[in-house]
């Protein structure tokens, strides 16, 4: 069966979450889930009739506030983040080439892919892959705070998400263009900062950004290394 993950979005942030069933159709994870939808994500997993086993991080946001830790709570799943992030309390503490097992037969392969921030990462799972904010649809995360830096996201594309195969569907963690899919082949052919593109021109690229601070960054970025919750909680 070809399968889809439940696409979500934030119209806030620009945030996708994407909720991923096993083939099972018994068993889900939630990837990215935003604060201020963790009831509308619930309902969509009750409608489905399915058991969260996950709730997985690409990386700890700047621009928006996760329901991670409140899912975790409601539900009985476990939370998962890259280990590279801080975030302490995530039951698993995810490096590259770990292995996540969900539902009777499904795997989640995380691949580190640092450079929008220094621990994080992606997730490959039956021929899709969950970029974060490291691939974006014809852009990518900027990589000017958090540890971010435009060298290693370079290598993180190019020298690892463009070796997936062509076909892999790319689902990033932003957009904000209205579109909602594409394919690793599209990218490397199209991608307007990171196809055909030299290193050293990318680099340059990133420098002249000049983009503003991150207005939730102060409130977001500690608030999601604690899953969300308030501190002591
Ligand atoms: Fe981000």
């Amino acid at each position: 069966m070809m399968i889809h993950p439940v696409q979500l979005f934030d119209v806030e942030s620009s945030t996708f979450t994407y909720i991923l069933v096993a083939d099972d159709e018994q068993s889900a994870v939630i990837i990215d889930p935003v604060e201020r939808h963790w009831e509308r994500d619930l309902a969509h997993l009750e409608r489905l009739g399915l058991r969260l086993a996950y709730v997985l991080e690409t990386h700890a946001h700047a621009d928006h506030v996760t329901s991670a830790g409140k899912l975790r709570q409601l539900t009985g799943a476990l939370a998962a983040a890259p280990a590279g992030c801080g975030i302490a309390p995530a039951e698993l503490q995810l490096n590259d080439g770990d292995l996540i097992r969900f539902g009777a037969d499904d795997t989640i392969t995380v691949l580190h892919t640092p450079g929008h921030t220094a621990g994080s990462v992606s997730y490959v799972w039956r021929g899709n892959v969950f970029t974060g904010d490291t691939l974006l649809i014809d852009g990518c995360g900027r990589t000017d705070f958090q540890s971010g830096s435009a060298d290693a996201l370079y290598d993180s594309v190019v020298g690892k998400l463009f070796t997936l195969p062509e076909a892999t569907r790319v689902w990033p963690g932003h957009d904000y263009k209205g579109q909602s899919v594409s394919t690793i082949g599209w990218e490397k052919r199209h991608n307007a900062r990171l196809a055909r593109r030299s290193k050293e021109d990318f680099v340059v690229l990133m420098a002249a950004l000049n983009l503003p601070r991150p207005r939730l960054i102060d409130i977001a970025v500690p608030a999601n290394q604690n899953l969300g919750l308030p501190h002591g909680a």
